[in-house]
């Protein structure tokens, strides 16, 4: 018989063979998820989340050092926006942002104007990330036609990198296997390399990716290019940091072009590099931010685009508009739940204490480097990843069925088990990354260390043991 999803809460569904576990095994479609790993495994199941912990199905804790999926930033069991959004669902559980307004929304585009650099002032609600840069990838086109410039389509992004998954974001993603078995994707989408120099030839200059923007500009044609989108530190891959100027010099290719830059920030905003928005640390000015993720700490679904003046002109004018929305936009209840944990960022500093501690988290995982296939360690922020390599000296990779049995195979089953939750990841080459709540200290730097330690040396003893 079929269990009610409240009977498997109420107790009857925990441990081994519950019902919760057989109602996930027989209907949850997890995303990204190989299912059949779990026909006899246990699907991991979370049930509570406190600070920088969370808490499985038979109480076991957590340290949830990815934030979940680098979305909650101020860190579990904030009840304070729970408390926000249910006054405002009394207040006014849904109205449109489709020519009308609402009191949330109104506040909070305002208050996303005035942490935004510069005149980065017109915001653009979406319901999470990919929408996000779908919406950019089309404001982009139609800001172009507009200015009677309607052959530029092409969106210029980076190899590896992630933009999201609908059809227009996956145009800009630069991950193969995640684009091949939906081709025919939307027309347009370009890839130049990123910058992950750990592999360059040491006299390559440092400008050299920056460089390639432009290259990759000039043989499509700059009258056919729209956009440009990169993250100030891109994820997938693992935190591949941009090198000093590089963003200088992409901003100087896209104004010699008349191209579009696009900051996708769904990860790299709301304090996870240290500030409001990635663009701040590293000094430089796009023409629209794309974010999500941590503008709720994820309590709630919400992504925005952010416009500066001169992108938002000319839909400011006569019959001109945006012929683009979604019901949920700017929803009451999300818009509130933002503003509830931006009260909390603001009294909290969450950005100031990232910026203060960031040295302590890089240390921890620096000090892993003596482990033999700890290659590098990379990142910026409360935003890291470790590269794993067969032999560090000379920095050989895994193969494909070596980095399957290494991360699926170990690496993340003996991370889990060892109470910590991060990414073991092979986009590109293998990596662990580490995205904490931005709320962690000493204390949580102290257990990644150890627990990192405590696996990646058994990791390594059966690389060792392979050879
Ligand atoms: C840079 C970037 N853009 C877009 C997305 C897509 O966001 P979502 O999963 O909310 O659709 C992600 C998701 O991780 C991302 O990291």
């Amino acid at each position: 018989m079929a269990t009610t999803p409240q009977e498997a809460i109420d107790g009857q569904g925990t441990g081994a063979g519950g019902a919760l576990q057989e109602a996930a095994k027989r209907h949850l479609w997890m995303h990204f998820t190989r299912m059949s790993s779990y026909r006899d495994a246990e699907v991991p199941i979370i049930v509570r989340g406190d600070g920088c912990y969370v808490y499985d199905e038979a109480g076991k804790r957590y340290l949830d050092g990815l934030s979940a999926l680098f979305c909650v930033n101020a860190g579990h069991g904030r009840t304070e926006i729970g408390e926000a959004m249910a006054a405002q669902v009394s207040e006014l559980g849904f109205y449109t942002n489709w020519s009308y307004a609402h009191p949330r929304a109104i506040e909070l585009a305002e208050r996303i104007a005035g942490y935004a650099p510069g005149d980065l002032e017109r915001v653009f609600f979406t319901s999470g990330g990919s929408e996000s840069v779908e919406s950019a990838l089309k404001l982009c086109r139609i800001y172009h036609r507009h200015n009677g410039e309607g052959g530029r389509y092409k969106v210029i992004a980076r190899e590896i990198a992630y933009h999201g998954t609908t059809m227009g974001a996956l145009t800009a993603t630069g991950i193969p296997d995640l684009r091949a078995p939906f081709e025919p994707l939307n027309p347009g989408g370009r890839h130049a390399p990123n910058t992950n120099s750990y592999r360059w030839p040491a006299d390559r200059d440092p400008l050299w990716a920056a460089d390639q923007i432009e290259e990759r500009i000039l043989f499509e044609g700059p009258e056919t290019v729209s956009a440009v989108i990169l993250e100030p530190v891109q994820n997938a891959g693992g935190c591949f940091t941009p090198q000093d100027g590089y963003w200088q010099r992409v901003r100087e290719i896209c104004d010699r072009y008349g191209v579009l830059l696009i900051s996708d920030e769904v990860i790299c905003s709301w304090g996870r590099l240290g500030h409001w928005f990635g663009c701040e640390r590293y000094g430089y000015q796009p023409d629209i931010v794309t974010t999500a993720k941590g503008l709720t700490s994820a309590y709630s679904p919400m992504g925005a685009v952010i416009a500066s003046a001169k992108v938002a002109a000319p839909f400011l004018e006569g019959t001109s508009m945006f012929t683009h929305g979604f019901t949920f936009g700017g929803h009451p209840v999300s818009a509130a739940a933002a503003l509830a944990n931006l009260d909390i960022f603001e009294r909290e500093d969450l950005c100031g204490h990232v910026r203060a501690k960031e040295g302590e988290l890089r240390q921890t995982l620096e000090d892993l480097r003596d482990i033999p296939i700890v290659g590098d360690v990379r990142g910026a922020g409360f935003f890291h990843a470790i590269e794993l390599v067969k032999d560090r000296d000379t920095k050989e990779t895994f193969d494909d069925d070596e980095s399957e049995w290494l991360l699926r195979g170990f690496l993340s089953g003996a991370l889990y088990e060892n109470g910590l939750i991060c990414r073991a990841d092979d986009r590109g080459d293998p990596v662990i990354q580490l995205s904490p709540p931005l709320i962690a200290d000493s204390e949580q730097f102290a257990e990644i260390g150890a627990t990192l330690r405590k696996v990646l040396t058994e990791a390594a003893d059966r690389v060792a043991a392979e050879r």
